[in-house]
């Protein structure tokens, strides 16, 4: 038998992947709502594209997916006629997107969208193109042109490998952008009438401000402008706020929503639903509870993503070192004894010369994990060039990550590692205060 079904559990409770677009997803949402209220509302009721800035595992495409689901179901349920519907999945890019790559992606996965929720517009009242016509214009040649051809609507492709395919020659882009920007001006002749959402999620792969600017400036006057499309970008360490603040893409989007922490009463809640969610048996061991998770969350400086990832990891060692019998209260002490063993191991393993690096460590540690080059004075240092090799060896040794051009000097392009965090743990004396 499996190891969560032993245990008592659908699946895993502690899954690292954002919240889905869906009820369950709606049941495991916690802490959010004036957050998911005011992005609602941006969705609602602003042209301006909302913007989302927050730390890595704070909880942004799983605010976006809850907000989005419910955005949709308000109107399958015909609670209002303003029909906002998510594309199924966020636009990722990477450091070799280009906006034309981008605007293709965006018009197939609009048309496939179309297809999609034919029925669902058209019984809610609205204009949309019959699906024989979009599937035709799929299909056609000047859309097969580059090898698209069947791989959008065919058997066993996804829509990011058809998207490749269609990068070669032979494609034409006027026809296939006027023609994906009719139907929406058809189907969502205004605002209230609805949009479908697209996200831009983790501009910071971008890493740098200028990428990122010069990739949403190059989407200004296509796909960011474009009546029926409404478009919510994420980000990381400062990126939104420095790449979304040129003067070309003023009035276009908000100002950046910022995700904090989500408040600390409600951290075991997290976990406290996911248990209830996937619970099958009464008998079921939580190798993590609600408490034990609080602790594992402050350790690694509250991030939620990495606190799902170790109490897994907790989880997956206890069950196959047979400590299950032992029951819950046993786990909560084992599972702080594994914790310290990690962190003991992390500390030791770190190879670090120079006791400079480690004052820094310890300082960063000490300022909440993340800073900007420009922070260098606080640091001690008399220019940002002085930090620069510290921070270098403590990249090298895992206990931090950065990104920064010369340009982003005040985004806190500096961050602790969960590693990090440990070694912290470890060499504060296992204490949490600093
Ligand atoms: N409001 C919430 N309620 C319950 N769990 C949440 C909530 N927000 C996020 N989570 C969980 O926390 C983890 C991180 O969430 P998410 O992926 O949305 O963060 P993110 O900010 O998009 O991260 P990244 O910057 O890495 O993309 C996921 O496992 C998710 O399920
Ligand atoms: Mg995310």
């Amino acid at each position: 038998m499996a190891m969560w079904p032993e245990l008592g559990f659908q699946q895993s409770p502690y899954a690292t992947g954002p919240v889905p677009a869906t009820e369950e997803g709606e049941n495991l949402f916690v802490g959010r709502e004036a957050n998911a209220k005011r992005l609602a509302n941006r969705l609602r009721s602003s042209e301006l594209h909302p913007t989302i800035e927050g730390d890595n595992g704070v909880g942004k495409t799983s605010l976006v997916a809850v907000v989005g689901y419910r955005l949709r179901r308000d109107y399958e349920r015909g609670d209002t006629g303003q029909a906002l519907i998510p594309l199924p999945a966020p636009f990722q890019l990477t450091q070799k997107s280009d906006a034309a790559a981008l605007e293709r992606k965006v018009l197939l996965a609009v048309a496939s969208a179309m297809i999609e929720n034919h029925d669902l517009l058209k019984n809610g009242g609205h204009n949309v193109p019959d699906v024989s016509q979009v599937k035709r214009w799929l299909e056609s040649p000047i859309v097969a042109g580059g090898g698209l051809g069947a791989s959008v609507l065919g058997v066993g492709a996804n829509a990011t490998r058809s998207v490749a395919v269609n990068t070669g020659a032979g494609f034409n882009e006027e026809g296939l952008r006027s023609t994906v920007f009719g139907w929406l001006e058809q189907c969502f002749p205004t605002p209230q009438s609805g949009a479908f959402i697209c996200v831009i999620d983790n501009l910071e792969l971008l890493e740098t401000s200028k990428d990122a600017r010069a990739l949403l400036e190059s989407m200004r006057d296509g796909v960011l402008s474009q009546r029926g499309l409404k478009w919510v970008l994420c980000g990381a360490r400062g990126i939104v706020r420095t790449s979304a603040s040129s003067p070309r893409l003023e009035g276009r989007l908000s100002e950046p929503l910022e995700l904090h922490p989500i408040e600390d009463s409600e951290i075991s809640n997290v976990v406290a639903r996911r248990l209830d969610q996937y619970r099958i048996a009464d008998t079921a061991i939580a190798p993590v509870g609600p408490e034990s998770f609080k602790f594992i969350y402050d350790v690694l400086n509250r991030n939620l993503r990495n606190a799902l990832g170790y109490s897994e990891d907790f989880a997956l060692w206890a069950y196959e070192e047979g400590y299950f019998e032992q029951g819950e209260p046993a786990l909560g002490e084992l599972l702080r004894e594994w914790i310290k063993r990690r962190a003991d191991r992390s500390n030791e393993d770190t190879k670090l010369t120079g006791t400079r690096a480690w004052e820094v460590f310890d300082a960063l540690a000490i300022k909440g994990g993340s800073c900007s080059p420009g922070d260098y004075e606080e640091f001690g240092f008399n220019n940002p060039q002085a930090m620069v090799p510290h921070i270098r060896s403590l990249e090298d040794v895992n206990l931090v990550i950065s990104s920064a051009s010369e340009e982003d000097r005040r985004r806190k392009t500096i961050e602790m590692t969960p590693r990090g965090w440990l070694v912290r743990y470890a060499r504060n004396g296992y204490s949490l205060s600093e």
